[in-house]
């Protein structure tokens, strides 16, 4: 089921999420809507706190034709992003971070904002399956960037907060003149 996206700035998106503790039906439900809102927004990313639940879990779905992409959460197409492919990573914990790379990075809850932000270039993350299976995955490219991006939401942190003061000043200003012509 599609649900509503938490959008910059409703205090939800502050929230520190809470660990998940039971893998049952209620974390799959969770989840599915999930993929299935991120889906209809074309997004690559959700945490679920996007769409208003502040339990630590996340997903991920690299679009098929964009594994190397140039940005993080731009507009992707239906057919490149298999259900099978989402990756869902619950009480995720990154065990190893270095390097850094600058990559362009958006977000459903910031709609119709691109910027560079610099994130560590390799983490390696340690994170529960839906079932509750302890899983490792390692990256250096854009699905680092995906994983640290959506961790953060979990941690009540947006990208937008990583702009330097200048950016982070003139994102501020054109945000509240969009809300204020209804442009959302
Ligand atoms: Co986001």
């Amino acid at each position: 089921m599609v649900r509503e996206i938490v959008v910059y700035p409703d205090k939800r998106l502050k929230l520190i999420s809470k660990e998940v503790s039971t893998f049952d039906g209620g974390l799959h439900d969770l989840l599915d809507d999930m993929y299935d809102t991120m889906r209809a927004r074309n997004g690559v990313g959700l945490a679920a706190i996007q769409i208003g639940v502040d339990v630590r879990a996340l997903i991920i779905n690299v679009p098929l034709s964009d594994a190397s992409g140039e940005s993080y959460g731009e507009e992707h197409s239906a057919d490149d992003q298999p259900r099978e492919n989402t990756l869902e990573m619950i009480n995720p914990t990154i065990v190893e971070a270095d390097g850094t790379e600058k990559f362009q990075e958006g977000c459903l809850s910031i709609p119709g904002v691109y910027e560079d932000v610099e994130r560590a270039k390799h983490v390696k993350v340690e994170y529960f399956d839906r079932h509750g299976e302890k899983q490792t995955i390692e990256d250096d490219d854009f699905l680092a960037v995906a994983i640290q991006h959506e961790m953060d939401h979990l941690e009540g942190k947006v990208f937008i907060e990583k702009l330097s003061f200048l950016k982070r000043k003139k994102f501020e200003k054109e945000w509240a003149r969009k809300i204020k012509e209804g442009r959302l």
